[in-house]
């Protein structure tokens, strides 16, 4: 192979001076594109640091997520789109029009859960929720839905019902005098009326992020001394959520201050989450039967109750995504892209209204297949509901009739405790939010504990010593074999 024939010809192309130039150019065009490439490297680099331009200044007082806009127009604009209703197939929420009126100037409301499900009202007979209880709706709505729901127009409310339906940053701070536990305290003690008059925004970006650093943050006192108790159930003492939580857990903790069960505490009215023994059903249970906390009577039946809301944190807390450190946020507030930045959906609702950005991140399946797999789960929860909830719905019946029959004191008094049993633990699930997709396999335990209250329930009116109805040894042997933690 010759060489000498090419030579010439590439002495001849670096000989020709306008080659030259376009050589000088083409090195630095590929300079300047390294350069750029650089500097856009730094700039984002820059950019995770501190990803915004910084319009106007923030602090501890600045409420309304207005303001914070303007530093962050992406995330506010998502942020306003919880306003937008609409129904999945068991979830999301179906708009309701109605007339306004003085004393509810609501034109548009969600739909009711007692008129979709009248078995709830035999349940709750006597409890302000047997009255009005409706599905939920954006966080947009927290702070209307409170204030003209019949729960709180026809019944005086404490204060401690605005941690979870406003903005409450600064109202604590200032009733504390810059003591946001005094100022929790306080609050918790006044009567709604006047609390909800010194409020203004629903949930706001001051009550999740550090005005300074944009860190997440828990501000709530509930949560911080909750959490603390329940890390001290498992041997970890003094825990302090704003210094010894990680990045991940708190894009769920800071949706546990609100998303939870909880109780006022009789003369004090403090915002209390019962986990003090675990957060596994049975510790609840058993922590509100050292308590003695009794939230209503029934009025069929005259039993002591419990009723239980939204424990969201508490069940996914039972569920294979936690123990995999899947978060809320990882699903409710998947990363969506808006150019070159990658920001999180603040636009929070239902993960079926687009299962690609929810689910995709984790799943290689199609949206179709992720709802498909939801719906499936779901449907099945509500067919074992439905059991549980029939179950004590007779049971309630038995009660009565019993009562009427005059059966005797001591065993109405076994099958009452058989009722308030039955009815946690279904209250629980029904509660709770997902429809059964959380922690599958745990929300059908606890349905199985409460058919099986239901049915002792009914047992023990017939006559049947409830020592009678103890486990047998073939599941005692069993359960000898479920570790404690496992149940
Ligand atoms: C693995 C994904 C995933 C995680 C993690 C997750 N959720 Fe969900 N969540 C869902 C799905 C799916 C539904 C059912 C939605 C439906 O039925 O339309 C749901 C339903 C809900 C609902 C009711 C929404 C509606 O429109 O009906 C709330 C509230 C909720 N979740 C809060 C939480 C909170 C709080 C956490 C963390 C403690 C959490 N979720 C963790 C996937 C998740
Ligand atoms: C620990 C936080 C927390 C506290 C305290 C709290 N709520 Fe809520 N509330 C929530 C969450 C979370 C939802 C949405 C999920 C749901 O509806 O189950 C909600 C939903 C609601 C709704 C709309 C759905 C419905 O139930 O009709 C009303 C109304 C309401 N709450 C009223 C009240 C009243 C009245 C109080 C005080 C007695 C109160 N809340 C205290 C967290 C809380
Ligand atoms: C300050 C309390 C508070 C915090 C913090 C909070 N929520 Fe909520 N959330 C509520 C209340 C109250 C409602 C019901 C509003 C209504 O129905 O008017 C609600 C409603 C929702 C809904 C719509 C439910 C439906 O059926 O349409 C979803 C989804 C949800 N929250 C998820 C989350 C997630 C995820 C987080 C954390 C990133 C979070 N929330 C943080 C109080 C809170
Ligand atoms: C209920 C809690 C909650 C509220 C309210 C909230 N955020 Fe966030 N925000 C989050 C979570 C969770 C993340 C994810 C942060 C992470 O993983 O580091 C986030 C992330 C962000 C980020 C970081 C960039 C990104 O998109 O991931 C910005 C900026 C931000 N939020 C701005 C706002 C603004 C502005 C508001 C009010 C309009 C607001 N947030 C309200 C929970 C909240
Ligand atoms: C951040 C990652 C992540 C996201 C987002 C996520 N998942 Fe998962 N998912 C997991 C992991 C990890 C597992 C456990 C897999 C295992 O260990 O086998 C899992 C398991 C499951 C399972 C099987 C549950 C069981 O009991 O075996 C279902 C169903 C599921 N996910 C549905 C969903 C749906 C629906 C969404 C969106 C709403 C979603 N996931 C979002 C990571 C994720």
């Amino acid at each position: 192979m010759s060489t000498s024939a090419n030579e010439p010809r590439k002495r001849n192309f670096w000989a020709d001076s306008s080659k030259w130039v376009i050589g000088i150019v083409a090195v630095a065009l590929v300079t300047f594109g390294l350069t750029a490439l650089l500097i856009t490297i730094m700039e984002r680099q820059t950019e995770a640091r501190q990803p915004f331009t910084k319009v106007v200044e923030l602090d501890e007082t600045t409420v309304d997520p207005e303001i914070w806009g303007q530093n962050f127009p992406i995330q506010y604009e998502s942020y306003l789109k919880t306003e937008e209703m609409g129904p999945t197939k068991w979830g999301g929420s179906h708009p309701v029009e109605q007339e306004a009126t003085e004393r509810d100037p609501r034109t548009t409301v969600s739909s009711s859960r007692l008129e979709e499900d009248p078995r709830l009202v035999t349940m709750w007979n006597g409890y302000p929720f047997a009255k009005g209880y409706s599905h939920a709706r954006g966080h947009a709505y927290m702070l209307e839905d409170q204030r003209y729901t019949v729960r709180v127009l026809d019944f005086d409310q404490p204060g401690t019902c605005l941690n979870c339906h406003a903005s409450t940053v600064d109202l604590m701070d200032e009733l504390g005098d810059g003591d946001r536990d005094a100022g929790f305290a306080a609050m918790n003690l006044m009567p709604y009326s006047e609390v909800s008059q010194m409020v203004e925004h629903p949930v706001s970006c001051l009550d999740c992020h550090d005005p300074d650093t944009m860190a997440l943050r828990i501000t709530r006192p509930a949560f911080e001394r909750g959490i603390a108790a329940l890390k001290a159930s498992e041997g970890i003492e003094n825990y302090d959520v704003n210094k010894d939580a990680t990045a991940q857990e708190m894009r769920s903790y800071t949706c546990a201050q609100c998303h939870v069960e909880y109780y006022f505490e009789g003369e004090t009215k403090e915002l209390v989450f019962p986990w003090a023994k675990g957060i596994d059903i049975d510790d609840i249970w058993e922590y509100y039967a050292e308590d003695g906390h009794v939230d209503w009577v029934h009025e069929d039946t005259g039993a002591e109750m419990l009723k239980a809301q939204h424990p969201e944190f508490d069940i996914w807390s039972n569920g294979i995504h936690a123990a995999a450190g899947v978060s809320c946020a990882d699903c409710h507030m998947p990363y969506v892209r808006n150019g070159a930045q990658k920001v999180s959906d603040h636009h929070l609702q239902s993960p079926l209204f687009d299962a690609n950005a929810s689910c995709g991140t984790c799943h290689n399946e199609s949206a179709e297949e992720m709802t498909d797999r939801v719906e499936t789960i779901q449907d099945r929860y509500i067919h074992s509901r439905n059991q549980a909830f029939d179950a004590l719905v007779d049971l309630i019946a038995d009660i009565q009739a019993a009562q009427a029959d005059g059966v005797d004191e001591a065993r109405i008094a076994e099958a009452q405790e058989f009722q308030k049993k039955a009815s946690f633990y279904l209250d629980y699930v029904y509660s709770e939010n997902s429809n059964g997709f959380h922690a599958p396999a745990y929300i059908h335990r606890i349905l199985g504990d409460s058919l099986d209250a239901s049915r002792k329930g009914q047992k023990v009116l017939t006559g049947v010593p409830a020592a009678d109805l103890a486990p047998s040894d073939t599941t005692l042997q069993y359960e000898e074999m479920i570790s404690g933690e496992n149940r």
